[in-house]
């Protein structure tokens, strides 16, 4: 509408201008036409009374003459007659003849004149012709013509040649609208393709309209030349955002689609009594890698584990999401009960799980779990297979789940681009080396093309233990892993999450949900409020928190009814005996300090078991003064960014397990040892007792670099160093590999080498 509007408005005033300057033209000329018509007709009348007027003069009857006159005058054009005698100097006229026609006047003006007259009824024509007899002049004869018929249709005239520009203007938009609206469309298609750089990832020849193809080839080798030219070398120069992932697929890895594949999905439904709902999954990794597929699009691969996932997908078991605007697809995978039993519970987080994270509990392996995950693993591998749309995809595979499936898709897709990210510590190679399957496990984790840790501490325990464990060829300069088919690069790159912070977490205002939250859970509004966010997890150290929390309270009695710990803990695999006792656990410990310290109304413990969506979560985060992360041993821990990213008011305080990944990069949090209760007491007195302006500093550092490491940077890394390693594939690919040696014919006598 708004593009006919663009084309209709200049029209229409260009066909009014044309109106304005073509009606008078036309009327002009019509009635010069009428004039000439009427004079045309005045000589004709002239000859033709040239001789009954000479028989009327002769015969001097002046009374026959005006008759013969007023007969002819009945002619509706003709207005009047008259004749001036030359020899008597008298008029003779029909009555309508013009008073202020005298013979004198008329005698000025030579035989054929022709004039205007203005009247009382209009305008008249008057025409002036002599008659002769025999060459003697007899007198001149005077027709006046009634000129209104010429004004009648010179308005008529003008009526309907402004309707007739008006219709032909109506059609002329009309077919100029038409065909605009149809190239244009063709052309701003084209154009935003080639702006989005659509046209320039396929061949000029494949762009939609055949006018941009030129264009198209102009722009790709402008836009090639300027990216060899001025593509900023230090990765720090880039502005890190779901656009610099979307360039990034679209320049350096040519549009390839993308594949993400992991245990857990984004998005689970889940059956309710009044419907299905939508739950987000407490979990590191999809808070890291939902945004950056929201940025990609592509398909992420996960178990279906929600109890209306089935109804939700269509027949090939995909689903678009997020469901309220769709950015990407999840393919589900279904697993058996005893599928999920074994690889899940069993060999994943019975076995790995606490092999991985050193938190003191002893991981147990089960022949039975390790053959439920390989066939999970291969399971995976096919839905990969049928998910990939070339023989050379993009797969990013998550986590200690799906150990075997880089190596199950190497052996399938050998040009495939695998990189997996291990989102758990990396144990030393002795306590690795337990695993009745550690051969088999980094075998399959060598399938990979780059291999990720969020350390450079969980790097080296992983070369450590393949030099240890396997024959393999370990460089530690460029920390590459040659095992049997392509080299393995080993990289550190540390998770983060999305920046800045999505308005569904930060719209609240801090103000807004500090009171509300209080006023929620019967508090006063100075109360002060720690927060733990965690899954119900042994290794997360909520009972170190909780204790830490009671020793602060032993020791500060007068906190007792001004200081509450909120702990949020989701439900996590619950299946599994110990964390059923973990949560025994917890339970027990948190109604213990609540018993010892209860006063009135007042707990200082709110033990908050149950899930909550992650704005939910965020609301917690803005509202609190602390918020307490003690890990005994973690990965990276993103609920330390997120608590960080939420204080757009630089107020708040975190306190951060050593043991997690995040402390090497948050030292301005309160970095403590979860094991020492002391120092973690130390570290909440600390906490509650930090001057607004030391809170900002310590807050304005770390909001700066999670702004400067988000997630974004941790995925572009990833697909950079994915394109330059394709890049080298593909030269290696077209020249064979270059090899300097001496062939046999060039040791004999010459003296230069030859590339082959
Ligand atoms: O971040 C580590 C991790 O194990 C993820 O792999 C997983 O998604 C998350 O914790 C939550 O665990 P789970 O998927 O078993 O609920």
């Amino acid at each position: 509408m708004r593009l006919s509007l663009r084309f209709l408005i200049p029209l229409a005033l260009v066909l009014a201008a044309f109106a304005y300057a073509a009606v008078p033209l036309v009327d002009n000329l019509i009635v010069k036409w009428f004039v000439r018509d009427l004079e045309i007709r005045s000589v004709l009348i002239a000859n033709t009374l040239q001789e009954p007027l000479q028989d009327l003069l002769r015969a001097g009857s002046r009374a026959k003459t005006v008759n013969y006159f007023t007969r002819i005058a009945q002619d509706e054009r003709l207005f009047a007659i008259g004749f001036c005698d030359q020899q008597r100097n008298a008029m003779i006229a029909v009555k309508s003849f013009p008073s202020d026609l005298a013979c004198a006047e008329i005698e000025k003006h030579a035989s054929g004149s022709t004039w205007v007259l203005p009247s009382e009824k209009g305008l008249l024509q008057v025409s002036v012709r002599t008659i002769e007899a025999e060459g003697t002049l007899l007198g001149r004869l005077v027709l006046v013509h009634d000129m209104s018929f010429v004004q009648r249709r010179s308005e008529e005239t003008k009526r309907y040649v402004f309707y007739f520009v008006i219709v032909l203007g109506a059609l002329v938009s009309l077919v100029t609208v038409v065909v605009a609206q149809l190239s244009w469309r063709g052309w701003v298609q084209g154009m935003r393709a080639l702006l989005r750089g659509e046209g320039l990832v396929r061949p000029a020849e494949k762009v939609n309209v055949p006018e941009l193809r030129p264009i198209a080839r102009d722009v790709q080798a402008l836009i090639r030349d300027l990216e060899t030219e001025y593509r900023p070398k230090d990765e720090g120069q880039i502005t890190w955002s779901p656009d610099t992932l979307r360039s990034i697929l679209r320049e350096d890895l040519r549009g390839e689609d993308v594949l993400v594949v992991s245990n857990r999905e984004p998005y689970i439904h889940v059956r309710k009594q009044d419907g299905i709902e939508v739950q987000r999954p407490a979990s590191g990794l999809v808070t890291a890698l939902e945004p950056v597929m929201r940025a990609c699009s592509g398909t992420w691969i996960a178990h279906g584990s929600g109890s209306a996932d089935k109804e939700v997908v269509d027949k090939s078991d995909r689903v678009s999401v997020p469901p309220e605007k769709p950015a990407y697809r999840i393919r589900r995978v279904w697993l058996t009960a005893e599928q999920e039993a074994g690889y899940y519970y069993g060999f994943a987080n019975e076995g790995l799980w606490p092999l991985c994270h050193i938190a003191h509990v002893r991981p147990t392996f089960r022949t039975a779990d390790w053959k439920h995950y390989l066939e999970v693993n291969q399971k995976f591998s096919r839905a990969i297979l049928d998910e990939a749309k070339t023989d050379d995809p993009i797969l990013l595979v998550q986590d200690y789940h799906l150990a075997l499936l880089p190596r199950m898709v190497r052996e399938q897709l050998p040009k495939a681009t695998i990189i997996t990210f291990w989102h758990i510590p990396w144990p030393n190679p002795e306590a690795f080396a337990i695993c009745p399957w550690r051969a088999e496990l980094l075998d399959g984790m060598l399938g990979s093309s780059i291999l990720g840790f969020h350390t450079q501490f969980h790097c080296n325990n992983f070369c450590d233990t393949v030099d240890r464990l396997l024959e393999a060829r370990v460089d530690r300069e460029s920390l590459t892993i040659s095992y049997g088919g392509k080299p393995t690069t080993v990289k550190r790159y540390p998770i983060s999450i999305e920046w800045p912070p999505s308005r569904e977490m930060v719209g609240k205002p801090v103000d807004q949900c500090r009171t509300e939250l209080r006023r929620r859970h019967n508090l006063p509004a100075d109360h002060f409020l720690g927060v733990g966010v965690d899954r119900l997890d042994y290794t997360k150290g909520i009972l170190e928190r909780l204790r830490a929390v009671e020793r602060l309270l032993e020791l500060e009695p007068e906190r007792v009814g001004r200081f509450t710990f909120v702990q949020i803990a989701a439900p996590s695999r619950s299946s599994i005996e110990q964390y059923q006792q973990f949560e025994v656990q917890v339970r027990a410990l948190a109604t213990q300090i609540n018993n010892r310290f209860a006063r009135g109304g007042y707990l200082p413990i709110i033990l908050k078991i149950e899930h909550h969506e992650p704005a939910q979560v965020y609301e917690y985060y803005r509202a609190a003064d602390l918020c307490f992360v003690s890990s005994l041993h973690d990965g990276m821990n993103l609920v330390a960014k997120e608590f960080i990213a939420s204080r757009d008011d630089e107020r708040g305080v975190l306190i951060l397990s050593q043991f997690t990944g995040a402390s090497r990069e948050l030292p301005e949090s309160l970095v403590v040892n979860p094991y020492d209760i002391d120092e973690c007491a130390a570290a909440l007195h600390v906490a509650l007792n930090m001057s607004p302006p030391e809170q900002r500093h310590r807050m304005r550092i770390m909001r700066g670099l999670i702004r400067e490491f988000n997630v974004y940077r941790w995925a572009g890394r990833m697909l950079l160093d994915a394109a330059s390693m394709r890049r080298r594939g593909s030269i290696s690919a077209r020249t064979g590999g270059v090899v300097l040696s001496w062939p046999k014919d060039l040791r004999e006598g010459r003296d230069f080498p030859v590339q082959r």
